[in-house]
């Protein structure tokens, strides 16, 4: 898109915003949990849904629903917190009704997660009546409350006392499911486990990717003191070659065994997994080596041990007389703080910014994260390294000659024609500048990092896929008759953005 056709948009984008408010710039699925429970942790980490700003989220998803295993039906696990009934908070509808101020949003109910476990789901999935029954209690339920979908928190077909047939089952009840939910438009997506065996054993992938609409991948708790070693709660990369414990490693098995990389989303944890060494004295810590217990220890709102929320753990950060030391792990692309004995290894803007940029490079369709409720939405910390990788690279970039051809060919735009705003590729005095988000000290530092980070690495990827075009066809001839054509083309895609944006179809 040329630099008018950027203004056209968001001036039509403007002009017929009104009351409500807008999402996400970009295209990509931004996919937020809300920890119906966090309204139970103590102040200030206690977060209700009036402490929610959903405006970078694309998705929000309730969590969590149950199933009634004597009935097979759906059912609410804290009536009293989601429902309206007996003077209830009405957690359902108060989640729904942002659709009102935040028009862009789609909000589903999740069923499942690791308390629900897996045996009353493999039950359930296991016979066409009783698949039948929950399809019926679910279609009833999203009508009821007005939700946009489902999301599956089934943790895990086949494990934790599953059984083998579970992986068939679990197909048959999302293919039903998505039949049933046609006429009424409902979305259909599903939380999946990431660990190797999980994904071996639990899913039919190729059959999963053809009837859900999105698969949000759980890269996360990878590694915890279950291990009896320190390691990464969330690594980009393994300790070695042969290390399946990994986001890469993850996302590679899931490309490779039929998910279409739009409707893959990876999850990205806004917490860390805590852990205490058994030699207080260890000098080098070796993830995956050093031995820890068999007991992390608690962040003062979660209360639970092993984990801490990012909210938890910044604070620490940002405190010049606290203990903790920062560490920047380069082989797992993660930070940890460390305080003598105790570790958490954990995920901070910086990590956070890698693994977005990942992700729009491989081509997913977003990223999701667990859980919006441990971002720092009180706006207690300051995140200032998150650009650092995006920055380096840049340097490499800037004085490439291919690249400034690339530059040229896309007419990227000059800094004086796309005013102060926003984090961008510009040129400046001829050169292409990266031009960080504007430094804020802000609420929700994390959510604020994926927002900015997807639309960086959006442009840095459209702008090395250029380079790469160029090495590759050197020699291909009558280029300038395609640059003629597709500059047609975008033209016409820019008037019909421009109209669609104006009657406001999004
Ligand atoms: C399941 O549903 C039945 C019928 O509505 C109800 O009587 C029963 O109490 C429910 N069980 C649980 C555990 O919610
Ligand atoms: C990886 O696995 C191969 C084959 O099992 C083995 O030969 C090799 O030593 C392993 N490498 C590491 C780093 O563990
Ligand atoms: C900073 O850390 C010190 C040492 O742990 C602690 O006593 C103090 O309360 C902390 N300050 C804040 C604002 O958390
Ligand atoms: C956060 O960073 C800004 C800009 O660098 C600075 O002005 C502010 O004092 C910082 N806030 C805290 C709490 O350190």
């Amino acid at each position: 898109m040329n630099v008018l056709c950027v203004f056209l948009v968001v001036g039509a984008a403007m002009s017929v915003s009104g009351q409500t408010l807008a999402g996400p710039k970009h295209d990509r699925k931004v996919v937020c949990y809300v920890a119906s429970w966090a309204v139970y942790r103590p102040d200030p980490g206690r977060f209700t849904l009036e402490d929610l700003e959903p405006a970078l989220c694309t998705h929000l998803i309730y969590s969590f629903a149950g199933l009634n295993e004597t009935t097979n039906t759906i059912k609410s696990l804290d009536p009293w917190q989601d429902l309206e009934t007996d003077y209830g908070k009405a957690g359902y509808k108060r989640l729904v009704n942002m659709k009102q101020k935040y028009p862009h949003l789609k909000v589903t109910l999740a069923i499942g997660g690791w308390n629900e476990g897996s045996p009353r789901y493999s039950n359930m999935a296991s016979k066409p009546e009783t698949r039948a029954a929950f399809i019926k209690s679910v279609v009833l339920m999203l009508n009821n409350y007005k939700f946009d979908g489902l999301d599956l928190d089934w943790e895990y077909p086949t494990k934790r006392e599953g059984k083998p047939y579970d992986r068939e089952n679990f197909v048959l009840l999302v293919k039903e499911l998505s039949e049933a939910f046609e006429p009424y438009g409902y979305i259909l997506t599903a939380a999946l486990g990431a660990g190797k065996t999980t994904m071996e054993t639990a899913y039919d992938l190729t059959k999963l990717s053809r009837y859900l609409d999105l698969i949000h991948m759980m890269c996360y708790d990878y590694h915890g003191t279950w291990d009896g070693v320190l390691g990464a709660n969330a690594p980009l990369k393994g300790v070695n070659d042969n290390d399946t414990l990994s986001v890469e490693w993850t996302v590679d098995y899931l490309l490779s065994h039929g998910v279409s990389p739009y409707k893959m989303v990876l999850g990205l944890p806004m917490y860390g997994r805590t852990f205490i060494l058994l030699d207080p004295a260890t000098r080098v810590l070796e993830y995956g080596k050093t031995p820890v217990g068999s007991t992390g220890f608690k962040g003062p709102y979660t209360g639970e041990a092993g984990f801490m929320g990012y909210n938890e753990i910044c604070v620490e950060t940002m405190n010049k007389s606290s203990p903790w030391v920062y560490h920047w792990h380069e082989q797992s692309s993660t930070p940890y703080l460390r305080d003598g004995e105790k570790v958490i290894s954990y995920d901070n803007g910086r990590s956070i910014a890698i693994k977005v940029k990942y992700a729009i490079d491989k081509g997913l369709g977003g990223v999701m994260v667990w859980s919006i409720d441990t971002d720092d939405f009180k706006g207690n910390c300051n995140e200032t390294d998150a650009y650092i990788d995006f920055v380096e690279r840049h340097k490499r970039m800037a004085n490439d000659p291919v690249v400034m051809k690339a530059v040229k060919n896309l007419n990227i735009p000059d800094v004086s024609l796309v005013g102060s705003k926003g984090p961008a590729y510009v040129l400046q005095d001829s050169q292409l500048t990266l031009r960080l988000p504007t430094p804020k000290y802000t609420n929700y530092a994390l959510m604020q990092t994926i927002n900015d980070a997807v639309s960086l690495a959006v442009e840095e990827k459209r702008i090395l896929d250029e380079v790469k075009r160029l090495e590759g066809d050197n020699e291909v001839k009558n280029d300038d008759d395609k640059g003629g054509s597709s500059s047609v083309k975008g033209s016409l895609m820019c008037l019909v953005l421009t109209v669609m944006v104006m009657f406001n179809f999004w």
